[in-house]
């Protein structure tokens, strides 16, 4: 079959699709547009999602497309009217069908990027930033050129685990200036609460303003990535919503701990990346236990599977447990992540493992 064949069987099954409020299938109600189908067999296309709408429905066109001959994946553009910039002609209570704005273009410089993933959870304090660096150093060490990026504008909290408390510097001429990231541990760092810094030159500070995430993105010099791990800040809020619309997402690592599990937060979490169409990759739950400092063994302080049972419920891949390890903190100190300066620790092999898994997920997604 070529393309276009391709392209008018994947209108056929998304016109078989009926929305369950208004009975109207996706293509007629104008929730499908610009469906394309690539050389290599993906299908791309918009999706108008209405907050009214099922979050399930994407999911669902989802599965239709790939499960059709000759289409190998789908990359789905959600689009949400509330996220669409003011001026926008009073759209506020739903776009009419053939309206849909053209899609945010990938950042510039993220084009140079393979992959990118994010690390999140649904309350702070959880162990984000210490997973994101550990995916990060696990895959510097396989070889694979990184990039880690920290969304949280509160404090550069990234670059100090990795034992780097140099700012960043601007080089290249007048108008063409480019952030040039930090380097540790074979990882390119780079951290928006960089752009709070008031020793910044007014470039750093400007996208603060305007555009925020995206512009900064661009401005930074980070070269070929294979893959980009970005430490969210914490919560499934407006701020991580548009950080994860602006990014064109592979997908989503969450983090939770035992006793995270048994709240609706992390839930949340999954949910919000899955009404905007970002894949999870799957759960790690930290703090999962405790090695014994002289022992060595492992003892359940808090409880533990608890991740594994909500990965069951919520249908997502379980990537495994982080014990609470003396050497993390000690990592955390040293400025070296533990997968680098402890990997036969608990949580050093531990997250050797799960990078191993997210690495392979990401190797078997096309698109
Ligand atoms: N498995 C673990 N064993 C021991 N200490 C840990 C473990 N995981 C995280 N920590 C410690 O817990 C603290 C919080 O971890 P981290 O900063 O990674 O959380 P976070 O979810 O990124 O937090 P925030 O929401 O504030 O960004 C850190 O001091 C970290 O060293
Ligand atoms: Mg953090």
């Amino acid at each position: 079959m070529n393309t276009d064949d391709l392209r008018r069987s994947v209108m056929a099954a998304l016109a078989k699709i009926t929305h369950p409020g208004s009975g109207l299938d996706l293509v007629a109600g104008g929730h499908v547009q610009n469906v394309a189908v690539d050389e290599d067999g993906v299908a791309r296309f918009q999706f108008l999602l209405r907050p009214e709408d099922p979050s399930d429905l994407v999911k669902e066109a989802r599965g239709t497309v790939e499960a059709l001959p000759g289409i190998k994946g789908a990359k789905i553009n959600v689009q949400l009217p509330q996220m669409q910039p003011p001026g926008g002609g009073g759209r506020r209570g739903g776009l009419k069908p053939g309206s849909v704005p053209a899609p945010t273009p990938k950042p510039g410089i993220l084009k140079n990027v393979r992959h990118v993933i994010a690390v999140s959870s649904g309350k702070g304090g959880v162990g984000k930033s210490m997973v994101a660096a550990n995916l990060a150093a696990a895959f510097a060490k396989g070889g694979q050129r990184v990039g880690l990026l920290d969304a949280d504008i509160y404090g550069p909290n990234i670059p100090l685990m990795f034992g780097v408390s140099r700012r960043p510097s601007v080089v290249g001429e007048k108008g063409k200036e480019m952030i040039e990231p930090l380097e540790a541990h074979g990882v390119r760092l780079m951290s928006l609460g960089f752009l709070l810094d008031k020793e910044q030159p007014a470039i750093m500070r400007g996208p603060l303003i305007s555009g925020v995430l995206k512009q900064f993105l661009e401005q930074v010099a980070w070269g070929p990535l294979d893959v980009m791990v970005v430490d969210m800040p914490p919560g499934t809020g407006d701020a991580q919503l548009s950080l994860v619309q602006s990014i064109d997402l592979d997908g989503a690592v969450m983090v939770t701990t035992p006793q995270e599990v048994s709240t609706g937060d992390v839930r949340r979490g999954i949910k919000m990346f899955e009404r905007v169409n970002t894949r999870v990759l799957g759960i790690v739950e930290n703090m999962s236990g405790l090695v014994c400092p002289h022992c060595s063994e492992p003892i359940d302080v808090f409880g533990s599977g608890g991740g594994e049972a909500l990965a069951t419920e919520m249908k997502v891949p379980f990537l495994g447990r982080v014990p609470l390890d003396p050497a993390v903190r000690q990592a955390g100190d040293a400025g070296t992540p533990s997968v680098l300066s402890a990997p036969t620790s608990g949580a050093g092999a531990a997250l050797d493992q799960i990078a191993e898994k997210v690495r392979h997920t990401l190797a078997a997604l096309v698109g």
